[in-house]
């Protein structure tokens, strides 16, 4: 049976995980996947998070299965961050939303129910996009293409070839966008070109996927959103994968949603039961815990203020990382790394080809994806002088 079964490749993203486990350099450094640490280099357990979990342990509830599409307390703290509690949309009903396993899993919810609605659809993810995106639709039967989105020379968007792409687009077509915190670039469109985006998807007739995984690490909870509001008011008919294994740092426990945005309240209901079969035959039902602490947390006024300023400090001290990197490389006498000041959320995209990320690990014990993105939320005040002096050594 697997006598001709070939090795396949390690993740280009968590294999580095693996890789860097079995790391011999006492020295080394994991830049590869996108994680939060704290300055102490460890994933912080957030405080909002150690309440709403010490008030759950002591409560002892049961752990019955959850509804398919996880518990109204979850799903609707969802759709309040998504859209704020006062959204014309929500209160019509046009929203449907699903706990699912963290982004990932509501990407391929999405992807699965999509198949159905639109068999003969193709995927359109922007160049580059994250590693998964790719594989990912493709796992569900979708031909994937690229539509253009990083200038290398400028490090920002080509906003000129990415509104040419949407409008050679066919009807119908999937178009994932990253609505903040662009992953692996960290170049993100302004509200202005959200506008444009958000006409040129309308008059299209195309169907958008905003992939949401990092609300709060840019500017705010609130302004990371902007190009939601944009969807929402604009009418349209989309989906949105969101995550709160970055922003409650509760990666193991795959805390994400699936949102649908339907035209009417009836619509929603009957999205609703489709996507509920797709649940039903995949996994049944999601896991309690992450979703009820995140629920918890949420909707308590103080838990939640605690929560904000947590991701808040989060927030401030990836940016005071990327202006240490910055003064680093410069004092290492490395060429112009100012961009990394302009790039949004976890990732720079420092323009390191894979020989010279290769480099680093071999040398350094610095692991980077291949494609030269690292994560700016590793780096620390005691590893950032090492990183930046192996960054202007591979280099030269
Ligand atoms: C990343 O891009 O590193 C994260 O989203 C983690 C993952 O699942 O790839």
């Amino acid at each position: 049976l697997f006598a001709a079964v070939e090795m396949a490749p390690r993740d280009p993203i968590l294999g580095l995980n693996e890789a860097f486990n079995a790391e011999k350099n006492p020295a080394k450094v994991n830049l590869g996947v996108g994680v939060y640490f704290g300055d102490d280099g460890k994933i912080p357990l957030l405080a909002a998070v150690k309440a709403a979990e010490k008030a759950r342990l002591e409560a002892q509830p049961p752990r019955g299965y959850q509804p398919i599409e996880g518990t109204p307390a979850y799903n609707g703290a969802v759709q309040n961050l998504m859209f704020g509690k006062d959204s014309e949309l929500l209160a019509a009903g046009r929203a449907v939303t699903c706990q699912c396993l963290g982004g990932t899993g509501a990407l391929k919810v999405g992807a699965d129910y999509l198949k159905r609605l639109l068999p003969d659809a193709s995927v359109y993810i922007s160049d580059p996009s994250w590693e998964n995106h790719r594989a990912l639709f493709e796992g569900a039967g979708f031909p994937v293409k690229e539509y253009a989105y990083y200038d290398a020379a400028t490090r920002g968007v080509n906003f000129a070839g990415m509104k040419a792409a949407l409008a050679a687009m066919p009807a119908k077509s999937i178009v994932v966008l990253h609505a903040c915190c662009h992953n692996p670039t960290g170049a993100d469109l302004t509200v202005a070109q959200w506008k444009e985006v958000v006409a040129a998807i309308k008059e299209r007739n195309l169907v958008a996927f905003i992939d949401m995984a990092y609300q709060g690490f840019a500017d705010g909870i609130k302004e990371d959103a902007a190009a939601l509001d944009l969807f929402a008011a604009s009418g349209l008919q989309f989906f949105v994968s969101s995550s709160f294994s970055k922003s409650f740092s509760l990666y193991g426990e795959r805390v994400g949603a699936l949102t649908i945005v339907t035209d009417s309240k009836d619509e929603s209901a009957r999205v609703l039961s489709q996507v509920k079969r797709v649940i039903r035959t995949n996994y049944s039902n999601p896991p309690t815990h992450g979703g009820a602490v995140v629920a918890a947390v949420l909707s308590s006024p103080e838990l939640r203020q605690m929560w904000e300023d947590e991701l808040g400090g989060m927030r401030d001290r990836i940016r005071a990382m990327r202006t240490s990197l910055v003064a680093n490389l410069k004092a290492e006498g490395a060429p112009n790394f100012d961009f990394i000041n302009v790039q949004r959320g976890m990732f720079s995209y420092t323009g390191l080809t894979a020989a010279q990320v290769e480099k680093m690990r071999a040398d350094y014990g610095i692991y980077a994806v291949g494609t030269g993105r690292i994560c700016v939320a590793a780096l620390n005040t005691k590893n950032i002088g090492y990183v930046a002096k192996a960054i202007a050594a591979v280099l030269k």
